[in-house]
Parts: C-alpha cells; structure tokens; sequence
C-alpha cells in the first residue's frame, strides 16, 4: 500500500512540475518579480476570493460534498459580513456558471432603479446635478439583487441545502471575526463619516474609537438577517421583517425604495456573451453589464494582430492594446444598458467583421478621444469584488459583486446590520452632459423606473477544446474588462505564468477621458517616451484591479488571489506552490 502512495505522491508531483515548468507558462520569469505570491492547485476544487475567511468558508462546503455554486452562495454571503466595502447583502452582481457538462448560465442580479426613480432626479430645478446626492446617502441605492441572485443559482445548481450553505455567515457575524490591519485602517477612515451615517458605527467600539487588528467584529444585527434569509430564503430578506427595517431605514432618510419594489425584485438567468480568441474561446458577462461585451469586442480588435511576436509590453503592443480598448469603451457609453430597456446591437459589436472595421481606423499614433467620441457615460466606483471556484467535478463559477463606492451609500439599515449600495451613480445621471470627471453619459443608460444600471463587471471563464482554462474576474469599475483583457493576454499571447499574470503591473484607457493611466511602475521610461512621443497622455495611478483567477490545466486546478490585496487562494487537499 505505502508503495502506491509514493507512486501516487510522484505523480502528482510531476504533473505538477510539468504545470510549472511549462516553457509557454514561465516565458516571463524575467520580467516580474513575484516572490511570495502563493499559487495552490489542486484536483479537488479551489476557491479564490478577496476574504481569507470567505475562501475558507467556500473550501468547508466543497470537503462537505457541495459543488461549485453551493460554496459560491458560501463565499456570497461570508463575504457580506467580512468584507463590508464590497461583499454585500444589500447590493448586487452577476455570477457566471459552467457546469462540469459544458453548459453555460448566467445569473444577473444587478440592482434596479425603485419604481419611484426618474431620469431627473439627481438634478435641481436649473437641470445642474446635485453633488453626490446618486452617491451617498439614502437616495443613492437601488433596490438589491444579491439575495435573490445567490438563491436563483442554488435553486437551478445547488445541492447542499440553501441553510447550511448561509450558516457560515450567520455564525461568522454572530461570533465575530478578527479584523486584519487593512481592514482596521479602513474602518478608522470612516470615523469623520459618523457623524452622518450613525450605521457606521458598527465599524468601531462601543466608546467609539476605532477598532484596532486583531479585535474582534460582531454584527448581531446582522446575524440576525442573514438567520431570517437562512430560515425563508429570499422571503426573509425582500418580504417580512427585513422589508419593513429597509423601508423604515428609507422613510427616515428620505430614500425611494419601497417594500413593493422589493417584493417585486427578480434575479434574472440570461445568456452570456461569448467570443473566440486565438482558438479560446471566452464567456463573460452580458447587459446590463458591458463587462464582456467591451471585452470580446476589444478581444476581437487584438486578435487582427501578432501581439506575441513582439516584445512583452513593447511599444506596439501597449498601444495597440490602448487603441482597441478606446473604441471598445466608445461603443460601451453608446450602446449599452439594461437590455429590457434599451435595443442593443449586441451581435454587431461582437462579431469579427466590426472588429476588423474598427481596427482599419487604428494607426500608428494616438487618435483622438474627443474626435471619435459623441455620447459618453459615467465613470463607476471601484469598490468590487470578485470570486473565482472550480470544484472537483469541473463545475465553474465566476462572480462579481458590488455595493458601487467603497461601503455602498454609506447606509446601514438600521436593526438589520447591511449596508446598502450607492449604485444608482451608475446611471447616466444627466445623459449627454459632462459629469465631474469629464465623461458624459449615453441615454441608453439613463435612470428609468425598474431599470438596470449598467454596469461594468466581468466574470469571465475561458475554455479551450471545450474544457475549462481560466476562471477569472476583478473590480475597478471601469478598469475591471481592461484587467481582464490584460490577464488574458498575459497569458494566451506572452505565455505567462498565472501568478505573474496577476502579479504583472496594469495600465488601462476608456476612451474619455483621453489619459492612458498606469501603475508606477507598469512602462519603462522608454516605453513612457516612445508613448508620449505617439501622442498618448499617461497619467500614474494606485493600483488597479484585484484579480482572483483559476487556471485549470489537466485534473488540476490552480488559484491566485491578487497580491494588491488580502485575499486568498485555497483548495482542498491543498498542493500549495510559492514561486
Ligand atoms: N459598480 C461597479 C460596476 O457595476 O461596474
């Protein structure tokens, strides 16, 4: 017996040795530095999240015997309570499924404008946008999906029972978890905003000051909703006790959210986008998010030419890649928005013929934004977040969440624990009108009474011969399909490693406005030169995206979270691999 197990131990070890010292896979071993990024891989199934105890919560329900989408409803609702910026209860997102026989679904539970909402109503009587009123406080939220999102995918997908795969949340905000140093510095920078959002406190001590790592947080409010959502499902958080603290929280803050508007909130299944790339073929998200339609449409642009014969992040290949994406996110503020609402040329914007029109007007300096440009939308808030599973059956999913800015509205519903989104900021606010950042915003996705926002979120799986390859999402709002398209051509054009691809430094351009941002150090000073000198604006920025990719080679699968934040990568019966 002792003997099958070495041999068994050997085989997984060179299998695993011919996935790392896969030559098409460390081609870039020189170019980024990634000591300490954890790569782990397993057979049995991984999980990758932005919360450690969100990651391991998912891993809990996969040894269980649950399946991919049973621990995605486990990482949803972990991330609710220990990951407050973005994972939510009271926003919304989009989650991306491929089951173990091919099928692909795609779960839209983006949030909706109250049936009271109107296109003017974050303007005054002179037709000006009043400052921040679609991005903090009570008018700021769309009624929420998540809830009813995470339910419609366990009703179709799951098999574990919808209590047991909400418990871990339920006991994690009853009992409390211990806050990590990136978690107590953002609770300390929401002190000033107290004063005018008392939900908030929940975030400090009892006395008030702020909490230190290493405290613990309890939410039994919290607890409290997610035990009655446990208990009743959807029922127990758009009907019943919840409704009422919802729509009480929004009479006292003159919010617009109803208790009809929740009972009639519906998580939707609609078909996903798909592309081919070079022999990928890739799955994304569709309206309301432009997620993968920017993407397959910037894909299709890339596929014209040679990207990887030439240099890794060479002059032609930046601007090529900045290019495509200029037109992409051109066609993003004109076309796109809820498609219940709006006509969407959704086969044309993806197809290869429109791609090879568009890349016809590409030359070898920078065009102009302002000349290509005629309507345009808002920018989004960055504070996303994204989860990436595989399980041991090869049942995928792929999901986005958001509550839009970091905290959502900054409202928390009081006796009920959640806070709630400031998405409605992703409406065109006042459409055809430049906003404070210069973009102006497309009539396709003005506000309309139980209307989708649109979104820019982009669960993304790519298959090759049929079969799982990648598994892969990030937030950044607008940056989110620019990170995608990066990480994907990372790794299919330069043949970089997973962790180096999500390592590698990120740039990003959306058209207007007309700025190719970077991180510090993502272009060499000639590259910045030879940039300059073709006419492009470059502008450095923090960090962009947090990527959470599953790269599947053979039986196994490996994890990466991000290094730009504190996520993690697990699996079960963990092979865990530091390059
Ligand atoms: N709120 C960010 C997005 O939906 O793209």
């Amino acid at each position: 017996m002792k003997a099958v197990h070495i041999r068994i131990d050997w085989l997984i070890g060179i299998i695993l040795l011919v996935f790392i010292c896969d030559p098409a896979m460390s081609r870039a071993d020189d170019i980024y530095e990634n000591e300490g990024v954890q790569k782990v891989c397993s057979e049995k199934g991984v999980v990758v999240s932005a919360s450690r105890y969100a990651t391991k919560a998912g891993i809990r329900i996969l040894e269980r015997g649950g399946n991919a989408v049973d621990a995605a409803v486990t990482v949803g609702f972990v991330l609710s309570v220990t990951y407050p910026t973005a994972g939510n209860i009271g926003g919304g997102g989009f989650m991306l499924i491929r089951t173990a026989e091919g099928k692909n679904s795609f779960v839209d539970f983006r949030e909706k404008a109250p049936m009271a909402a109107d296109r003017d109503m974050y303007l005054d009587s002179n037709g000006e946008i009043i400052k921040d009123l679609s991005r903090v406080g009570h008018r700021a939220s769309g009624v929420p999906g998540t809830v009813a999102g995470l339910y419609l995918a366990h009703k179709i997908h799951g098999s574990l029972p919808w209590k047991e795969l909400v418990d871990p949340a339920v006991i994690l905000a009853q009992e409390g978890f211990t806050i990590d140093m990136e978690m107590a510095k953002s609770f300390y920078g929401l002190r000033k905003l107290r004063e005018n959002f008392p939900g908030l406190k929940k975030f400090a001590r009892d006395d008030g000051k702020p909490l230190r790592p290493g405290y613990r947080l309890f939410q039994p409010d919290l607890a409290s909703t997610l035990r009655r959502i446990a208990n009743n499902g959807p029922n127990g958080f758009y009907t019943g006790k919840t409704a009422e603290l919802i729509s009480e929280e929004m009479k006292r803050g003159g919010g617009l959210i109803t208790k009809e508007d929740l009972n009639r909130y519906q998580a939707l299944i609609r078909n996903p986008i798909e592309g081919d790339y070079r022999g990928y073929h890739i799955i994304s998200a569709p309206p309301p998010s432009s997620g993968g339609t920017t993407l397959i449409e910037i894909m299709n642009m890339l596929e014209g030419y040679p990207l990887g014969s030439n240099e890794f992040m060479s002059v032609n290949v930046v601007q090529t890649v900045i290019e495509c994406e200029r037109r992409a996110y051109l066609d993003r503020s004109t076309y796109l928005g809820d498609p219940d609402f709006v006509d969407i040329p959704l086969s044309r914007l993806t197809s290869k013929k429109y791609a090879e029109k568009l890349r016809s007007g590409i030359t070898t300096k920078a065009s102009s934004s302002k000349k290509m440009y005629k309507n345009r939308v808002r920018s989004e808030k960055e504070e996303t977040t994204h989860y990436s599973i595989i399980d041991s059956e090869g049942n995928s999913v792929s999901t986005t969440t958001t509550l839009n800015g970091s905290y959502g509205s900054k409202v928390v519903v009081k006796g009920a624990g959640f806070l709630l989104n400031n998405e409605m900021d992703d409406f065109s606010v006042k459409p055809g009108v430049p906003n404070m950042y210069g973009l102006l915003g497309g009539s396709a996705n003005a506000i309309e009474p139980g209307k989708r926002m649109l979104s820019s979120m982009a669960p993304t799986i790519v298959t090759h011969d049929d079969k799982v390859y990648l598994i892969l999402g990030t937030p950044g709002g607008a940056t989110i399909i620019t990170s995608v398209v990066q990480i994907i051509l990372d790794i299919i054009d330069f043949g970089l490693s997973p962790v180096e691809a999500v390592s590698t430094p990120r740039y990003h351009h959306q058209c207007l406005p007309d700025i190719v941002y970077h991180e510090f150090d993502a272009f060499t000073q000639r590259l910045k030169s030879e940039l300059e000198e073709k006419g492009y604006n470059l502008k450095e920025r923090s960090f962009i995206g947090d990527v959470q990719l599953i790269m599947v080679k053979g039986s196994f699968a490996c994890g990466v979270s991000d290094p730009r934040m504190e996520g993690l990568a697990s699996a079960v019966k963990e092979i865990s691999i530091k390059q």
